[in-house]
Order: structure tokens, then C-alpha cells, then sequence
């Protein structure tokens, strides 16, 4: 039987992994963050000197990663910390090798069979709603002002500079949104909802009343 999806795409920083853990939560639904494969690709492309245009290497690095993790530990493998995979570098590198559709697919590929392994999950992403799991029941589009968004994510992480990390924002959702292959977009049958002048209750129990609504 299919999984039943719910799907969370939206630029970066504007709540998608705090409202999916809720969501998760509340539905005793499994959660994975796509994001999280890209972030590990482009850590490794970086630690092996790898140049973020080298396309070709960068996919068989790839398909070096899924061989080694066997199932579909690319997604979730342990052995990365969060500091590693949230460092500036990377969040530099990520937009560069996530713009790589021959890897989209790998990586769209590996979800879907993720998913597959559970009854009841939801995703979270940039592309979750559009193109990994287009007939999704519930799918949502989060976003908020960009500077609300860098304000959310300096008291989240403590001590970045607020500056850096509103520039940083600004330029990944232009990459995300310009690239040609599966740019983020709303899907047209999300339910969206700016989160600039919500809090975070309220913009989980919206989602949880519409989660409901849906059966
Ligand atoms: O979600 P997170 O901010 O950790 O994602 C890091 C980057 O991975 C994004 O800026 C985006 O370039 C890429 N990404 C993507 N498609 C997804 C999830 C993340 O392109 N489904």
C-alpha cells in the first residue's frame, strides 16, 4: 500500500523542520528532512576537494554514497553532525550541488523508497510537493518575511550574526527558486501559509486542523 504523504516545502528557515517534528508528533507520522541528503553531498564534495561545478564527479560521488549506505542511508546516516552539515561552507555548497538534476533524481529516488517503508510520514524539502510526491493528500507551503525568517534562526542557533545569516537565506531561496531543475515553487494544490506574524502554536494547529480536514 502507498504511504500516506504529508508534504512541507518553503524557503529556507521558515519553520519547516520545527512544524513537521510537531506534526510528526501529533499524528505518530515518521518525518524525514530531504534537505539533510543534499547538506551531506555537499559536505562530502567539500572534504574531498571536489570543485562544486564538477558535475560528472559530483554524481558519482554520489552514486559512491548510496552503494556504501546500502538502503537509504544517504538521508539519514548518523555520522554527520549538525554543526558540520549547517556550516557556512556548506550552506554555500549546498545551493551549487543541489542544483544538480542527475543528483535530484537520486535523491528523489531514495525518498520515495524511504516512504515506501512507512504507512503514515511527512517530508519536508523544497520539491516534496511538486515533484517527489506529486498526488500527496496535504501538502503545505511555509514562508515568511526574510528578515523574520534570520531573526527565527539567530535565537534558534545562538550565536551567528544576524546580517550573515539574513544574506545567507536571501541567497539560498533566490538559488532554490531560479534553478532549473525542480526550482522551489508552491505546489497548486498546497495550502500556504505565511508564518510572518504567527506563532508557532498557531501555525501548528492550522496545519493539524487542515491534516484532520483531509481525513
Ligand atoms: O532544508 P535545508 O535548508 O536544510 O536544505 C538545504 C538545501 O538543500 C536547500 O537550500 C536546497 O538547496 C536543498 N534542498 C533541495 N531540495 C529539497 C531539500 C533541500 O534542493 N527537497
Amino acid at each position: 500500500m502507498s504511504p500516506v504523504v504529508v508534504t512541507v516545502d518553503g524557503p529556507a528557515a521558515a519553520g519547516k523542520t520545527t512544524t513537521c517534528l510537531a506534526l510528526a508528533d501529533i499524528f505518530q507520522m515518521e518525518y524525514l528532512e530531504s534537505g539533510r541528503s543534499y547538506r551531506i553531498l555537499a559536505l562530502e564534495v567539500l572534504q574531498r576537494g571536489i570543485a562544486t561545478d564538477d558535475h560528472p564527479a559530483i554524481v558519482a560521488l554520489c552514486d559512491d554514497l548510496i552503494e556504501e549506505s546500502r538502503t537509504s542511508g544517504l538521508l539519514t546516516a548518523g555520522r554527520y553532525t549538525s554543526q558540520d552539515l549547517r556550516s557556512s561552507a556548506v550552506n554555500v555548497a549546498v545551493s551549487a550541488v543541489s542544483g544538480i538534476a542527475e543528483l535530484r533524481r537520486r535523491v528523489t529516488e531514495l525518498v520515495r523508497i524511504w516512504a515506501g517503508g512507512h504507512t503514515r510520514c511527512v517530508v519536508e524539502g523544497r520539491d516534496i510537493g511538486t515533484v517527489v510526491f506529486p498526488s500527496a493528500p496535504v501538502k503545505f507551503y511555509l514562508t515568511a518575511a526574510p528578515e523574520v525568517r534570520a531573526d527565527r534562526r539567530v535565537a534558534q542557533e545562538g550565536a551567528s550574526s544576524y546580517e550573515e545569516v539574513l544574506e545567507d537565506v536571501i541567497r539560498r531561496d533566490r538559488a532554490d527558486m531560479s534553478r532549473a531543475a525542480s526550482p522551489l515553487v508552491p505546489a497548486d494544490d498546497a495550502v500556504t501559509i505565511d508564518t510572518t506574524e504567527l506563532s508557532l502554536a498557531q501555525v501548528v494547529e492550522h496545519m493539524a486542523s487542515v491534516c484532520r480536514s483531509r481525513g
